[in-house]
């Protein structure tokens, strides 16, 4: 359980669709700290537990993102759980020679303004007394310092970009709400459409389920506290340096 929430609280999962965020619903729709869960997605989903409201939303279009915002009331809790990494034919690049201007603006509007303009139509919505959440999900990858492989061109910019943008709004929400705080988080390697086409030579016990990886994304959002806003933190609570 959520036990770091108050009662009755609201949540909002974003990427409701996806492989963690549809997990992620899940768990908060049967949670007791939570009593609503506002799904969206931009696809057409069914709500399939009480106290889950289903909403569109494409983060690639702030006005339905302005238009999801203005239809929950005050959430404790704002779980963005959008993501892209590959798409027809395109997909991370292992060179530079594969720098193709229309995919980087893709991969940079879906993996980092979108949840940047997500938190500019949400944040006003966060309740300033007690503990209130922000959480994205961003990727061990997007770590500049921790980068030795190289590759990943689009991916791992966007997500650098993700953790910047994360980062700076942590420092603006802190001077109004104290007990409120922005997470970065990495879920490890997680089996969804996402990963789908990376998974060869990843052993089993480091390829997580969806509901495993959202176990453990929400046990960290529940044990982390206001001192740790604006951290890049993994699926297991450690910070991973920027
Ligand atoms: N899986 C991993 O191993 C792994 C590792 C590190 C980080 N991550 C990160 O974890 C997050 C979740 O990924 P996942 O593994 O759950 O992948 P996924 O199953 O492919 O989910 C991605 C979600 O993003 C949604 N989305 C993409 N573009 C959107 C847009 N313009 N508007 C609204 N929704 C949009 C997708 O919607 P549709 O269903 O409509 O396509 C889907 O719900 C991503 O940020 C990813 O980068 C994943």
């Amino acid at each position: 359980m959520m036990t770091s929430f108050p009662e009755k609280s609201e949540a909002v999962v974003i990427g409701a669709s996806g492989g963690i965020g549809s997990a992620i619903t899940a768990l908060l729709a049967a949670d007791q700290r939570f009593d609503t869960v506002h799904a969206f997605a931009r696809q057409d989903l069914m709500a399939t537990a009480e106290g889950v409201r289903v909403g569109h939303i494409d983060i690639t279009d702030e006005a339905s993102i302005e238009a999801a915002a203005a239809s929950v009331t005050a959430p404790r809790l704002v779980f963005v759980a959008t993501g892209l990494l590959h798409q027809g034919d395109q997909g991370p690049e292992k060179s530079w020679r594969s720098l193709d201007p229309n995919w980087l603006d893709q991969v940079m509007r879906v993996n980092a303004s979108g949840p940047g303009l997500v938190a500019k139509h949400f944040l006003p919505k966060l309740p300033r007394e007690e503990k209130a959440v922000f959480a994205a999900i961003s990727a061990r990858v997007g770590s500049i310092s921790d980068n030795a492989l190289g590759g990943w061109y689009g991916y791992r910019a966007s997500k650098a970009a993700l953790n910047m943008l994360m980062k700076s709004l942590s420092i603006e929400l802190a001077r109004s709400h104290k007990d409120a705080c922005v997470f970065i988080l990495h879920p490890g390697t997680v089996a969804t459409n996402l990963s789908a086409p990376f998974q060869k030579g990843v052993p089993d016990h480091k390829l997580f389920s969806a509901p495993y990886a959202a176990e453990r994304l929400l046990t960290v959002v529940n044990d982390a506290t206001a001192s740790q806003t604006g951290s890049l933190i993994a699926w297991d609570g450690q910070t991973i340096p920027f």
